[in-house]
C-alpha cells in the first residue's frame, strides 16, 4: 500500500492535509477529526484564483474550519461552496461563509437549494448543479456534478475532480469510524462501519445500484466521503462494488415487498 495511505489523524495538531497537488490545481482533507463516530469531512480545492469548499460542515466547527482554510489562503478569499444536500452537518456554516464573502458561489441541486434559505440565507449566487452539471477551473480541470437521488436525500449528488480524478460523494460511502487513520486500509472492517450508516440511512438497494451504474465510465481514483475514513484507489472497485450489492433502506423495512 503507498505509504500515503498511512496517514495518521493527529487530534492535537491539525493542519490541512494535501490528497492531490498538481500544477494549479490542489485538494486538500482540512483537518478537522472531532474524536467522535460522526466525524466530518470538509474539503478545499484550489485551482487559480477559485477555492472551492466541498461541504463546510456544521457551525460548531466553522471557526476551526476557518482556521484551516487560513493556512492555506485568507478565508475571505473562498470563491465557490459546493452542498451536496442541505443537512446541518453538511451546510449549517454557510450563513457563516456568506458574511466571509457575500460573492461566493453555491453550487447545489436544485430540491437542496430550496431549503438553504431556511438557514436564513438569502440573496447569494446559486449555480444550479443540474443545469450546469460541469463547473470548469481556470486550470482546464473541472467538477462534474453527478445525481445521486435517495443516497440518502432526493436532491442529492456527488461531485467528479477531473484532474485528481476524485469523487466527492458526500454521505454516499461515509463511514462511522473512531480510528486515527485517515484512509482506510482494511476493507472488511469498512465495510462495517459505511454498513452502521447505510442500512438506515440509503433509500434502497435500487438507489445504491443505479448511482453506481452513473458512474461507469468514470475513472476514480479516490472516492472522499463526507464521513469517516477516505477510500484510496486500491479500494474504490470494491467499494463500488460493495455499494451496489447493499440491502439497505426499503429493501430491510419492506422484505416482503420486494418480491412482488
Ligand atoms: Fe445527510
Ligand atoms: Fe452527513
Amino acid at each position: 500500500m503507498e505509504s500515503a495511505y498511512l496517514i495518521e489523524i493527529d487530534h492535537a495538531d491539525q493542519t490541512p492535509t494535501v490528497l492531490y497537488q498538481d500544477t494549479g490545481h490542489c485538494i486538500y482533507w482540512l483537518g478537522l477529526s472531532e474524536p467522535t463516530a460522526f466525524r466530518t469531512n470538509s474539503y478545499l480545492i484550489c485551482d487559480g484564483d477559485c477555492a472551492v469548499l466541498v461541504d463546510p460542515g456544521n457551525r460548531a466547527c466553522f471557526s476551526r474550519l476557518k482556521e484551516r482554510v487560513a493556512q492555506i489562503l485568507p478565508p475571505q478569499q473562498v470563491t465557490d461552496v459546493i452542498v451536496c444536500h442541505q443537512d446541518p452537518d453538511v451546510a449549517a456554516s454557510l450563513p457563516d461563509w456568506l458574511v466571509l464573502n457575500p460573492d461566493i458561489r453555491v453550487h447545489t441541486s436544485p430540491r437542496t437549494q430550496v431549503l438553504l434559505p431556511h438557514y436564513g440565507i438569502e440573496g447569494y449566487t446559486y449555480v444550479d448543479t443540474e443545469q450546469q452539471p460541469v463547473f470548469t477551473l481556470p486550470s482546464g480541470a473541472a467538477i462534474r456534478f453527478v445525481p445521486a437521488p435517495f443516497l440518502h436525500f432526493p436532491g442529492a449528488f456527488a461531485s467528479y475532480d477531473t484532474a485528481a480524478k476524485a469523487l466527492f460523494t458526500g454521505d454516499v460511502l461515509a463511514s462511522l469510524d473512531v480510528g486515527k487513520r485517515l484512509w482506510a486500509g482494511d476493507f472488511d472492517e469498512l465495510a462495517g462501519n459505511m454498513r452502521l450508516f447505510h442500512v438506515e440511512y440509503m433509500a434502497s438497494s435500487v438507489a445504491t445500484r443505479g448511482f453506481v451504474r452513473r458512474l461507469e465510465g468514470l475513472q476514480i481514483d479516490m472516492l472522499l466521503p463526507q464521513h469517516g475514513q477516505l477510500i484510496g484507489r486500491h479500494m474504490v472497485a470494491q467499494a463500488l462494488q460493495w455499494l451496489a450489492e447493499l440491502p439497505c433502506g426499503t429493501d430491510l423495512i419492506y422484505p416482503d415487498l420486494s418480491d412482488e
